[in-house]
């Protein structure tokens, strides 16, 4: 299936660009990034329309590259400002230029028409600038595997308690039935397990030993951030499911971001609102939350190489597959849309669809 094209993507922490070229690819295609004098973030095809070296493979001349073959001298938006042995500068001696914006630490890209991009719908929530809460950015999950199946996984709350045993899911979930919505363009699945035994992430930052209130939200907004909120809360405060903050509470983020139909990258990090401040809490999260994405990256891997092999049957869905269904779903739609062309003026209708 094509990638949608016209989405903000996480392209990396704002730790990972400086004055170095970086080479990376999303949704198929390649791209050089690199930060100018001026802070800005810019993002360039990363293929000299010359002899298509990549331009990575060159080198900074201040805010602009020159080529690593012929010296062809490209800026940040992308104009070619040199070409060495001649005066003229072709009109189409240029690479595309993409869209960046930077915020809350995060560099997002936009692969699609730079005309489409409004940064009012980069993905933004209240708690990275709420003082009660704390931003922990943690790692790139490379996963081979396609995109649509690790998003897919981040609306399936009914997994963790067969793949995360010892960290984000217990026996005690198995069987609790998982709602399904939509609140407008993001998909919710969600569960509560009440008066359960803690897991072991909330027996190590909750301080639980008794039985508590746990709750699990998998928002998955289009076409690939997800947001966990999950927490819990003493069994015996009957916490309604509104009043999530009087818990310990977490939100995992994961930007999903396709590299190729085979290749993801996961950027994960979490918001919470315990152990405020605390960098060594923040360590043991980390750890723990690699305990459970190495869990996913095996299981996801291994599905992909499995769907990528000959299929005797179709595979089957199940009650639990409701998220997963809606995503794919709108994915399909979203493509539809952005690869067809649709040039019909509204006529009176034509076709009648009879019962
Ligand atoms: S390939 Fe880039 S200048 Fe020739
Ligand atoms: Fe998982």
């Amino acid at each position: 299936m094509p990638f949608i094209r016209n989405a903000w993507y996480v392209a990396g922490w704002s730790r990972d660009f400086g004055d170095d070229l970086v080479a990376l690819t999303i949704t198929g295609q390649t791209l050089v990034m690199y930060r100018t004098s001026t802070g800005e973030v810019v993002a360039l095809e990363d293929r000299c329309p010359h002899r298509q070296l990549p331009l990575s493979k060159g080198k900074r001349i201040g805010d602009t590259i020159q080529c690593g073959y012929h010296g062809m001298t490209f800026n940040g938006q992308g104009k070619c400002t040199r070409v060495p042995g001649q005066d003229n500068l072709p009109a189409s001696a240029y690479v595309d230029a993409y869209a960046v914006h930077e915020r809350h630490g995060i560099v997002w890209i936009w692969m699609g028409d730079p005309t489409l991009a409004d940064t009012d719908t980069v993905f933004d929530l209240p708690e990275f600038s709420d003082p009660a809460w704390h931003a922990h950015q943690g790692e790139g999950l490379h996963i081979e595997a396609n995109y649509l199946n690790v998003a897919e996984n981040l609306v399936d709350p009914a997994h963790v308690s067969f793949v995360h045993p010892t960290t984000l899911g217990n026996a005690s979930s198995e069987n609790v039935p998982v709602h399904v919505s939509t609140q407008g363009k993001a998909i919710v699945a969600w569960r509560w397990i009440r008066d359960a035994p803690p897991i072991g992430f909330f027996q190590k930052f909750g301080g639980f030993s008794g039985n508590v209130d746990r709750w699990h939200y998998y928002y998955l907004h289009l076409p690939s951030t997800a947001v966990i909120d999950f927490g819990s809360a003493d069994a015996a405060l009957n916490l309604p499911e509104d009043d999530r903050n009087k818990g310990v509470r977490i939100f995992a983020l994961h930007f999903v971001t396709p590299v190729t139909e085979d290749y993801t990258i996961d950027h994960w990090m979490h918001l919470r609102n315990t152990a405020v401040g605390d960098e060594a809490a923040s360590g043991q999260m980390d750890a723990m939350f690699k305990i459970a994405f190495a869990e996913d990256k095996e299981i996801l891997e291994a599905c992909h190489a499995e769907e990528k092999r000959p299929q005797k049957r179709k595979p089957i869905r199940i009650a639990i597959d409701k998220g997963p269904n809606v995503y794919r779903k709108r994915i399909r739609d979203l493509v539809e849309a952005e690869t067809t062309e649709d040039l019909g003026e509204p006529v009176a209708p034509t076709f009648i669809q009879h019962e």
